[in-house]
């Protein structure tokens, strides 16, 4: 099976999971980064990404290649934003054909995963979709025990 992997990491969460993914399923990554690469903390960080969500804004990508076609799974991770996918994982959902494939999710949190895998779905309507999982503060576990979270969960999907 030919997978591709699709992420995007703000700060480095969703950048961790996506390597343990793909030391399991050995795919093609793509990590999507924001045209607009100024680094933003604090408060500051919130409301710029808050304020993208709630106002439907799709930042721009810096350019990247990816054939959906290509692949039998295709594996989507974003951080959660106000409940919500990284608008820049819209921005390439918007962007790029999808449709056809068996899809899975992930995304990483603080806290809630909110409504995030229902709009992932909504953005990727047209494929079927196997298996979804939320991680929260991955950076902050311990290494060993998440990469074998990650191995268990992957291995369930691939069946
Ligand atoms: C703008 C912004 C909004 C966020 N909103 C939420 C949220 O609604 N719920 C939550 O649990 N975490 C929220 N977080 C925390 C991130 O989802 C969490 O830190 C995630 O692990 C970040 O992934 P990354 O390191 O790959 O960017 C938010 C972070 C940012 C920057």
């Amino acid at each position: 099976m030919k997978t591709g992997l699709v992420y995007f990491s703000y700060e480095g969460n969703c950048a961790f999971v996506a390597e343990q993914i793909n030391a399991v399923v050995h795919g093609d990554v793509l990590a999507l980064k924001l045209e607009d690469g100024k680094e933003r903390k604090g408060l500051a960080k919130y409301v710029w990404g808050g304020r993208q969500v709630l106002q439907n804004q799709r930042p721009a990508l810096k350019p990247y290649t990816f054939d959906g076609a290509a692949y039998d799974l295709i594996i989507i991770g974003t951080p959660v934003w106000a409940g919500s996918p990284a608008p820049a994982m819209e921005t390439f959902l918007e962007q790029t054909r999808i449709t056809g494939k068996k899809a899975t999710l992930f995304c990483c949190c603080a806290g809630g995963k909110g409504r995030v895998f229902d709009k992932l779905k909504k953005s990727l309507a047209g494929n079927t979709f196997a298996g979804e999982i939320a991680f929260i503060n991955p950076l902050k576990q311990d290494a060993g025990a998440l990469a074998a979270e990650v191995r268990a969960w992957v291995e369930g999907v691939l069946g």
